[in-house]
């Protein structure tokens, strides 16, 4: 099984190219069932995940596959089947998206429940009280969840907590539903305001993506379409954080910065220099940097999925910060691992209480999720000596060519079969 090894200590420097948005394109992926007729994504980034979601495509009938090195290719009019099974919805909870959309198109789905993962519960009862609003019958049948309708038809409902892939379900669904629909309290993602770009692409008639309430107009088809996927906010953010945790001084392109601001705002307050223009930003110390409040929110607030990279930066800033998670409930595996680097870190409820300390250790640690083995490899980078982390698999889920990006900033980083 692939590792990663990181001897620590080098100052990271250099430009590097952020890839497209994972998130993104697995959303434009379930989009694609919707359309008569070819989806052409660009800038797809070459992952573990787009894999996984191409496979569950091309087991309903579509013709899925790579079209060039970032380019993919979806012909969903070949669908045959709207059952998504447990192999394959086990592999990765985002293959839960095909829902709203097979049921749109075909009046009926079967989709596996995703059930929990390592970051928490994660439960699917938002985007099932979605799907309802519209007038989907919903059954639970030996873990798999049935939908159906006579007639899809807009609903207006209120989500109870914000949910980025729940809002996506539902928005896809109501494209093709008869009537308005109005979701309140919609998740403010720039992954469901580029869904939102898309299905227009397609054909779709939706307003107000962005803010919480959102505006989808039923039509009676879509096509396919052709889409550049924006670059990956999340990638973007822990290249500038391997930035701060070595002190160096990194450039990150292709990247829209109005998508980063919360990440970037820390990063400042943390005493980086950090510059933006409108595709690139970037980040340099310059001096000592300082320790944080951290509270992860729903967007524009600061992304749980950068909360492990900023905890491996603030375990190597002196003083007392608190990083809090409060979007899912069980996400500081990466915590023990970073203490067998020698991190100062007390848990206490959603809250994690870290005490700078002058220098982490390197040591052979485990990945447990894909946001943590980003945390693990950062700390790794500030670390002296040789950090092992294992179970890398979880790293290309959603980070592609970390290495050789990391490499290419003067990393000392190669990993090993
Ligand atoms: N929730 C419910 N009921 C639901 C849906 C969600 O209670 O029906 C709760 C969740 O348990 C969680 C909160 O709502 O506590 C927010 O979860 P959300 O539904 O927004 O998460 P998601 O849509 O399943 C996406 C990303 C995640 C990212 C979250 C939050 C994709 C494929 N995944 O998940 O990305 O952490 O939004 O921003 O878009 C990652 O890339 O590493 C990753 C986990």
């Amino acid at each position: 099984m692939d590792r990663i090894v990181i001897r620590g200590e080098a100052r990271l420097e250099g430009e590097v190219q952020v890839s497209g948005s994972k998130n993104s394109a697995l959303a434009l992926m379930a989009a694609s069932i919707l359309g008569q007729g070819e989806t052409r994504l660009r800038n797809v980034p070459r992952l573990r995940d787009v894999e996984a979601m191409l496979e569950l495509l091309r087991a309903l009938g579509a013709k899925a596959d790579w079209s060039g090195a970032h380019q993919v290719c979806i012909d969903g009019s070949t669908i045959s089947s709207a059952e998504a099974p447990y192999d394959l919805v086990r592999k990765m909870r985002a293959s839960f998206m095909v829902l709203g959309p097979l049921l749109a198109r075909f009046g009926t789905a079967r989709v596996s429940e995703p059930g929990g993962c390592a970051i928490g519960v994660r439960p699917i009862d938002q985007h099932l009280k979605g799907l309802e609003a519209l007038g989907a019958k919903i059954r639970l049948d030996h873990g798999y969840v049935e939908v159906s309708t006579t007639e899809l038809r807009g609903g207006r409902f209120a989500f109870d907590v914000s949910t980025v892939n729940g809002t996506q379900n539902v928005m896809m669904a109501a494209s093709l539903a008869d009537g308005e629909t109005i979701i309140e309290n919609a998740a403010q993602e720039p992954e469901v305001v580029e869904l939102a770009e898309f299905l227009g692409r397609m054909g779709a008639d939706v307003s107000g993506a962005g803010s919480d309430r959102i505006r989808i107009r039923g039509v009676a088809s879509l096509r396919g379409a052709a889409h550049q996927v924006s670059g990956d906010r999340i990638e973007a953010g822990t290249l500038l954080a391997a930035a701060a945790i070595t002190r160096g001084d990194v450039t990150i392109r292709q990247i829209d910065s109005s998508t980063l601001e919360s990440t970037l705002d820390k990063l400042r307050e943390l005493g980086a220099v950090v510059e933006a223009g409108p595709d690139w930003a970037r980040l340099k110390v310059d001096g000592p940097l300082q320790p944080l409040q951290v509270v992860t929110a729903p967007f524009p607030g600061y992304p749980t999925d950068m909360q492990a990279q900023i905890m491996a930066v603030l375990a190597t800033v002196e003083g007392s910060s608190v990083v809090t998670e409060r979007v899912f409930e069980n996400r500081f595996m990466h915590v023990p691992e970073f203490q067998r680097m020698g991190a100062d870190i007390t848990l206490s409820g959603r809250a994690a209480h870290l005490r700078g300390v002058d220098r982490l250790m390197g040591a052979p640690v485990m990945a447990t999720d894909l946001r943590a083995s980003a945390g693990l490899i950062l700390a790794g980078l500030a670390a002296r000596g040789d950090t092992i982390v294992n179970r890398v698999y979880h790293i290309d889920r959603g980070y592609e060519r970390i290495e050789e990006k990391l490499r290419s900033l003067g990393a000392e980083i190669r990993r090993e079969g």
